[in-house]
This record gives C-alpha cells, structure tokens and sequence, in this order.
C-alpha cells in the first residue's frame, strides 16, 4: 500500500478540481425538481464540466461507467446510472461529481430532495451528512483511520441506522482511487495515521435499515438488499499541519 502524499503544486491542482466539481452540485440545484429525468440531469452536468469548465467528467467510461454523473435514487446507494426515469416528488437522490482538471481529480456528493423534504428522506439524509462533518472534524496529522471509522459508525448506529461496508473513502490525485481506503467503520486507535499532504474522500452511506446491499443487473447501481433508503455525502479532504481543509465546499457551506 502506499499513500501519495501531495505537493505543493499538486494542491493547487487539487485545490482547482474540488472546486469545480462542488460548483456542478451548485448548478444542477435548481434542476432538481419533480418531473426531470436523470439523463437530463447527466447531461446538464455533463455539458458544464466539458464546455464551462474545460475539464473531463471522471466516471465517463471509468472501467465501463456509461454516464458522466452519478445519480442514486431512494434505496440505491451508489453508482446509480442516469436513465430516462423521472423523478417525482418524495425522492431522495444523491448526485455524485468527480471532475478531472490539469490531471487531477474532485470528488463530492451531496444529498437533494425532490419537491417538499420527507420526514424519512430528511433523517437519514442528515444522518449520513452529519457522519461526514464528524468524520471531517476529527482529520489532522496523527489522527488513525479508525478513528474516523468508529466515529461514523457510532453515529449512524446509535441513530437505529446501519453503514455500508462494501464502498469506502479513497485517496485522491491524479488517481481517482488512489490508497488508503477510508472505511467508514472500525475501531478508534487502528489504522493508517494521517499524514500533512494527504489528501482523501470520506462518503459514508448510511442505510434506514440492514447494510446489506447487492448490484443490479446494470452491473453498477448498487441498492439495499432490504429496499430501505439510503443517503450518502461525500467531500474530497487535504490533511493541513493543524487540521483538514474541505477541497470540494460548495458557496456557503461550512463544516
Ligand atoms: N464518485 C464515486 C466515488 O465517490 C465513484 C464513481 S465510479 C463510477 O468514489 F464509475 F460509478 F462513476
Ligand atoms: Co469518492
Ligand atoms: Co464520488
């Protein structure tokens, strides 16, 4: 295993990639309404990144993906295709970017309800996003990726909510898997310990019901075995001196 510790200048590539891609979950917003499709969806974002942004969508043909985004609608978890199915109102959906600029990659997701927020559909989206911030909190050189695993968690499963096991968080670079793999469960003291430079997603996905999950026939959405619903946030994260700074934070937001 060996984990890629950034440069300087590879972090101001960095730094440019994570900004475009929380700028296309900025754009596609307004989209996101009951009665679009998800291939309407694609192609917006799609049409962003090539033609504003000068950049490349990273799941395009990435080992055989056919789209440039992805979208998961209620019970899928991630990787879901865009397709020609509407949405309507009611639906939770995860829309997750990654953009490639001069080699390097931005990976974020983020969370949208379509038409008026459901109760279910907020609880278990602001579940995950608040494993997110408590796994971000916790990034500063010393730190172990367990740490972050069991705090992630600890919060989804105090909360009655379960975690995927089967995806992780990943390094990040001019790879868009690159080590370590960040689980979002474990054990507090074990694991890889965080090192100024590296730079990582963490993108719980956190289940009303069982972790279980199984692919479609499609050979990429991944769904829960138990068609309960599932929400997932995910951000690109530098590890500074001191702390962490977010790569991929939208206009607004803060951690
Ligand atoms: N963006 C996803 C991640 O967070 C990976 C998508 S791979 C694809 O790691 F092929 F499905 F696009
Ligand atoms: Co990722
Ligand atoms: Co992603």
């Amino acid at each position: 295993m060996s984990i890629l510790i950034k440069t300087s200048e590879e972090i101001k590539k960095m730094r440019i990639a994570g900004r475009l891609a929380a700028e296309v979950l900025e754009i596609i917003e307004p989209y996101v309404k009951p009665g679009i499709t998800t291939n309407e969806l694609d192609r917006i974002c799609h049409d962003h990144i090539v033609n504003k942004q000068k950049a490349i969508p990273a799941p395009l043909n990435y080992h055989g993906f056919p789209k440039s985004i992805c979208t998961s609608l209620n019970f899928q978890v991630c990787h879901g295709i865009p397709s020609e199915k509407k949405l309507k109102k009611g639906d939770i959906i995860n829309i997750d970017i990654t953009v490639i600029k001069d080699d390097y990659h931005g990976d974020t997701s983020k969370m949208f309800h379509v038409g008026e927020p459901t109760i279910k559909g907020t609880r278990v989206s602001n579940i995950s996003h608040e494993c997110l911030v408590k796994g971000i909190q916790l990034v500063k050189p010393g730190t172990r990726l367990g740490d972050i695993g069991e705090v992630i968690q600890k919060h989804a499963e105090s909360n009655g909510f379960s975690v995927v096991r089967e995806y992780c968080g990943h390094g990040i670079g001019r790879g868009f898997h690159e080590d370590p793999q960040v689980m979002h469960y474990g054990k507090a003291g074990t694991g890889v310990t965080l090192q100024e430079g590296m730079i990582f997603t963490i993108e719980p996905m956190i289940n009303i019901g069982k972790r279980q999950v199984k692919i479609l026939k499609d050979d990429w959405t991944v769904v829960t075995k138990d068609h309960s619903l599932s929400a997932q946030w995910e951000h690109t994260i530098l590890v500074t001196p001191t702390g962490y700074d977010v790569l991929t934070l939208r206009e607004g937001e803060s951690i």
